[in-house]
């Protein structure tokens, strides 16, 4: 293993509670939806932290901030980073342990190496969960790749109707200028993050090494029927909105509990209107989320699905209209990424076994452009996307230093 570097063992933790100020919600939550006020002061203390610790930072026509630690030599670029907006409300961890892993990461090899033979970068990318806008996931992985649509930022809206374009222009940015984020420089990609499920925790093992990432297919469905009265209309009349969304609700978990393996399936959103106790409702509108790591099992999922919607609008009398709002292929990660995260968390010491992720990640989008690979920590009781989500401070300490190691050992 190339020279060992140490990193301050509370540092990873105390950047992170200073972080999750921005956008408390309770005592342990965070909201910072992209491109809200929170989140323009996140990004902002994340740069402070990168120019403190004498790397050179610019923020990109998305708001991505970047911090460079140049090399001895040109060449392409060994990147880490991760998220920093978050679900409404989420934990202080998701995407925020990778942002501050990778620039502790840069720091410590800075203060205790110098400058390493090729050149690295730590980024706090802009968006990922999906959390604001709800037909996109991974606006800042996207614009370095290259796969933001031409006039999508006008198109798309989040939940209050604002469009990316304007929530860009709020913040200063001009969504004219995307393009320019695009990155052909980087050589690989490596992302820490929280494993955000009950794996390693239930084995009592530190270190994650995930292989690949699940495929995913989120779905709108838009259910019509007729609004009545919800005291004279017989039930046999009815043509419910609101029975239906449920009923898509019950089939979704059926349909995952059935297929068993690494499916899941998930209604995460129903709205109804008139939304009142005593109309049936007319209208309603749910959002499906299916995932697999196997893509012809989320193919056959995607097909059970239809097949149902199909028999219940003529069996509830109702109109079913459904449309994509994401979908994205599983992702394997190429065994040379892999295998460097687990010699390099064998090298120093901590156990690790080999998973796949469940949750969507910026690598997978990375991994469109050169290797990419992630590093686990454990998620105490497995949650995520709550504001209870937690890891102990030894596992965030393990997971910075396999990060370290790992990006040291690229760059040498
Ligand atoms: C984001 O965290 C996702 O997996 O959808
Ligand atoms: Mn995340
Ligand atoms: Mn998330």
């Amino acid at each position: 293993m190339p020279r060992r570097i140490d990193i301050d063992p509370e540092s990873v933790e105390r950047y992170l509670q200073q972080l999750a100020r921005f956008g408390a919600v309770g005592p342990t939550g965070v909201s910072r939806p992209v491109y809200s006020p929170e989140w323009v002061a996140a990004q902002d203390q994340v740069a402070a932290w990168g120019r403190e610790a004498d790397l050179a930072v610019r923020r990109d026509a998305v708001g991505n901030i970047w911090s460079r630690l140049n090399g001895t030599e040109d060449g392409k670029v060994i990147v880490t980073g991760s998220h920093i907006d978050t679900q409404r409300p989420g934990g202080r961890y998701d995407g925020a342990l990778g942002v501050i892993g990778g620039l502790i990461a840069l720091s410590a090899l800075k203060q205790q190496l110098g400058l390493p033979k090729r050149p690295l970068e730590a980024v706090s990318l802009c968006e990922e969960e999906g959390s604001r806008f709800g037909r996109t996931h991974f606006w800042g992985s996207r614009a370095i790749v290259g796969r933001i649509d031409r006039g999508e930022a006008e198109t798309l809206l989040d939940y209050d109707g604002i469009s990316m374009a304007e929530a860009m222009r709020s913040v200063g940015l001009e969504p004219a200028a995307i393009p320019a984020a695009k990155r052909t420089d980087i050589d690989t990609y490596i992302e820490l993050h929280i494993e955000q499920g009950p794996i390693l925790e239930s084995e009592g093992v530190v270190i994650g090494v995930v292989e690949g990432i699940t495929g995913l297919s989120w779905t709108e469905v838009a259910i019509t029927g007729r609004a009545a009265h919800a005291g004279t209309t017989p039930m046999h009349l009815r043509r419910d909105a609101a029975c239906a969304a449920g009923e898509i609700s019950v089939f979704v978990r059926r349909l995952a509990q059935g297929m068993g393996g690494h499916q899941k399936g998930t209604v995460g959103r129903i709205e109804l209107y008139p939304n009142l106790v005593n109309v049936v409702a007319e209208r309603a509108m749910l959002t499906i989320d299916l995932r697999n790591t196997d893509e012809s099992l989320l193919q056959d999922a995607e097909r059970q699905l239809a097949a149902f919607l199909d028999r219940l609008a003529a069996q509830e009398q109702v109109a079913i209209a459904t449309r994509s709002l994401a979908r994205f292929a599983p992702v394997s990660f190429p065994t040379e990424m892999v295998s460097l995260i687990e010699t390099t968390a064998r090298e120093l010491a901590f156990s690790c076994r080999r998973l796949p992720s469940g949750a969507g990640h910026d690598a997978q989008m990375m991994a469109r452009l050169c290797p990419a690979t992630m590093i686990f920590v454990p998620s105490v009781g497995g949650l995520s996307h709550n504001v209870r989500e937690y890891t102990e401070p030894a596992h965030l300490e393990a997971g910075t230093a396999v990060l370290l190691h790992s990006v040291l050992r690229l760059a040498e």
